[in-house]
């Protein structure tokens, strides 16, 4: 035999020389809950170590955070029940929880890399990314919404904005609102492949998000396709998306290699709610050990070829030193 490949598998020092991919915190974006209140921190029930925070809490979250050198968060808020309308205006009043959030996160730390979400649910009665008439999700009227929201997170100091509804047009549409308006500094990223999955029951839990009637099917993606993600992955570049998502991770890895072979732009897979419970309904039971299921779930999103990871572990791989 000549080519014997487990020479390069010998010895530690070896296998490390010769290792593909690597993760570090740079490539880390670590989403966040916030609640109403004043020092708030309740645990997500199906997603163990993950909290709602209260604004002040938060910061002090943030603040533990960045000493670990992760420096990129995802916000997204638990909206009281009474404050929900049909065309979700609480998503872009000024004194809303989740704009002053934006805002006291970057008066408090200007250098942090601030994502925020654009998409209707948390804050509709009807619990879908759109705006419902006549139990349908209307697409152009829906563009309007997202528009206002956009342009919020933009005034109140986001630094990327992320729509998460699956509208048609919408990256355009929000890209337009934001250049009109002066943020042509503001980036975008797009949810470009976002699944119609199960594996997104915790977050909804933990936002109190699930729609109302029906499924998110005739926005969000078959999960069965995988030709169709070039489709959006054509449509947001065209439109001037400078991001594009996968989502969710795990269950997707041939669709960001997909996105990484067609694009130039950097990919970002989204590592979701019910992929973390999993993992650590597994470790809880002592089926999965934890430290090694965790990082090679996330060099594998390196490997497909993913630049950003959204995850929730992003803090604890850090914080115990497991990268
Ligand atoms: C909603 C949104 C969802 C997630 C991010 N933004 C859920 C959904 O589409 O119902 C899911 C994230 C996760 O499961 O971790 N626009």
């Amino acid at each position: 035999m000549l080519q014997r490949p487990r020479r390069n598998r010998k010895s530690e020092v070896i296998r490390q020389m010769v290792q593909e991919t690597h993760v570090s915190a740079a490539n880390l974006i670590f989403p966040l809950f916030i609640v109403e209140g004043e020092n708030q921190k309740t645990e997500v029930a199906s997603m163990p170590g993950i909290f709602r925070y209260s604004i002040d809490n938060l910061l002090r979250e943030i603040e533990s955070c960045m000493k670990l050198g992760l420096n990129s968060f995802d916000l997204f808020p638990n909206i009281d029940e009474a404050l929900k309308d049909k065309y979700a205006t609480e998503g872009h009043r000024d004194e809303s929880l989740y704009l002053r959030a934006i805002r006291a996160v970057k008066k408090e730390f200007p250098e942090s890399c601030v994502i925020t979400d654009v998409a209707m649910d948390p804050y509709s009665s009807d619990g879908h990314d759109g705006l419902v008439q006549n139990g349908e999700v209307l697409n152009d009227e829906t563009l309007e919404i997202l528009g206002k929201m956009a342009l919020a997170h933009a005034r109140s100091g986001a630094d990327i904005i992320a729509p998460s509804d699956m509208m048609d047009g919408r990256v355009g549409y929000i890209r337009k609102v934001l250049d009109d308006a002066g943020f042509t500094g503001v980036s975008i990223m797009s949810y470009t492949a976002k699944y119609a999955s199960a594996f997104y029951g915790p977050f909804r839990d933990a936002l109190n998000s699930a729609p109302k009637f029906g499924d998110k099917k005739s926005y969000q993606m078959n999960p069965a396709n995988q030709r169709e993600a070039l489709i959006e992955a054509a449509l947001d570049e065209a439109e001037g998306a400078d991001f594009l998502m996968v989502k969710p991770g795990l269950p997707y890895l041939d669709v960001i290699k997909l996105l990484k072979d067609n694009t130039e732009l950097p990919i970002a897979a989204y590592n979701v709610s019910g992929e973390y419970a999993m993992i650590k309904a597994a470790v809880k039971n002592g089926w999965l050990n934890e430290q090694r299921s965790v990082t090679e779930v996330l060099t594998s999103f390196r490997r497909a070829g993913a630049s950003a990871i959204l995850t929730y572990h992003a803090k604890e791989v850090l914080l115990n030193k497991w990268l």
